[in-house]
């Protein structure tokens, strides 16, 4: 089973991938909805689940014509089961169908979680070739924040996670809050490089004796201090919504003094985990895995080697989930399974036990 057409459509990306040996990228198309939403705040359902349908066929289509192979040369394909958005979810399932029954291709579903730690896998920089088990992994993404002990391919300890917001969302709800748009992460980025870190005081939730993460609390001491910069009240009751008064400066020094304050508690956490659990290397995956400072701070912080996919495969992809497939899925049914249904809150499978 060498070569898979991935197929991704969990939330606001239309995508599709070709990816040999689970490794090496022959293709990688997104159709990208990020203006559509932006004029909402954020992603609106319905709308992206039509436009993933307007996207879907001419993806793929480009996948292959990029790959420069043909439906003939595919052993499976391979498409996101969920978590996501059902509607969404259900695009990219059923032309997935379609297309291996049309062409007789096994189809492999991936929870889209697997998906983002497999981008550790593919041939890119900032991944390491060679990975030894076990390796604690960070999902940092818009839905989710979990570190996970991975004892084998497929096989997770869950050590914690978020028990409120994730690492993500909070990025964006704060991004709202300061009146820096959407996508929240990318946008508090920007906005930070102009700021201050120690401008503000927020609070970090270690949740001692845990690996979990909380950050609601921060992104509610975020609010109250917009609230006092504004009315000069911080029970002024202003709700989360867009527009805000703030000047640039505030905006720049809150953005970076909120980001601080997410990275200090990832990195603080991540590297705990990996020294209490004796993990030999550290994966670090999904979109929040874009960001500059995490990163560097890793980077420059880890005592142990540390596996880092470059931007374009953090964010949402179609070659993660080829790339799980092959991996977890070594010998593909020899038909299509049709009957594979979406699974909007679909969860991994960690080991019995733990
Ligand atoms: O993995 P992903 O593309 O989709 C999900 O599976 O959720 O992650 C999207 C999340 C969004 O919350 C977005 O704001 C965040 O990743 N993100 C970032 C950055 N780029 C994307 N957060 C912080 N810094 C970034 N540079
Ligand atoms: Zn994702």
């Amino acid at each position: 089973m060498n070569l898979i057409l991935g197929i991704e459509t969990s939330c606001d990306e239309t995508a599709a991938a070709v990816v040999a040996g689970g490794r090496r990228i022959l293709s990688q198309v997104v159709a990208t909805q990020i203006d559509l939403h932006r004029r909402y705040g954020g992603v609106f359902p319905e709308m992206a689940a039509r436009q993933h349908v307007q996207a879907i066929l001419p993806v793929a289509q480009e996948a292959l014509a990029q790959a420069g192979v043909g439906w003939q040369a595919l052993d499976a394909i391979a498409v996101t089961q969920g978590p996501g958005l059902a509607g969404s979810l259900l695009v990219g399932l059923n032309a997935a169908k379609g297309m291996a029954w049309a062409h007789s291709l096994p189809l492999i579903g991936v929870n889209h979680l697997e998906g983002h730690i497999y981008s550790n896998w593919l041939d890119a920089p900032g991944n390491r070739a060679e990975k030894t088990f076990p390796l604690l992994v960070l999902i940092v993404s818009g839905g989710h924040t979990d570190l996970f002990l991975m004892r084998g391919h497929g096989q997770y300890q869950r050590l914690g996670g978020t028990i409120d917001d994730a690492a993500g969302e909070a990025f964006d709800k704060v991004a709202r809050l300061l009146g820096l748009g959407y996508p929240g992460g990318p946008a508090i980025e920007r906005a930070a490089a102009a700021g201050q870190s120690a401008a503000y005081d927020l609070p970090r939730a270690w949740l001692p004796g845990t690996h979990d993460f909380s950050f609601s609390g921060l992104k509610t001491a975020t609010l109250r201090i917009v609230q006092t910069l504004e009315t000069g009240d911080p029970a002024s009751g202003r709700k989360l919504t867009p527009g805000t008064p703030l000047s640039p400066r505030q905006q720049a020094d809150l953005a970076a003094s909120f980001q601080a304050a997410v990275v200090d508690v990832l990195v603080g956490k991540t590297l705990a985990a990996a020294a209490a659990t004796g993990a030999g290397e550290i994966c670090v995956c999904g979109g929040v895995a874009a960001n500059t400072l995490l990163r560097q701070r890793l980077q420059t912080e880890s005592p142990l080697p540390i596996s880092m996919p470059p931007l374009r495969l953090c964010t949402d992809n179609a070659a993660m989930i080829a790339a799980a497939a092959f991996f977890l899925h070594p010998a593909a049914p020899p038909a299509p399974v049709l009957d594979q249904d979406a699974i909007a809150n679909l969860s991994i499978h960690t080991l019995a036990g733990v």
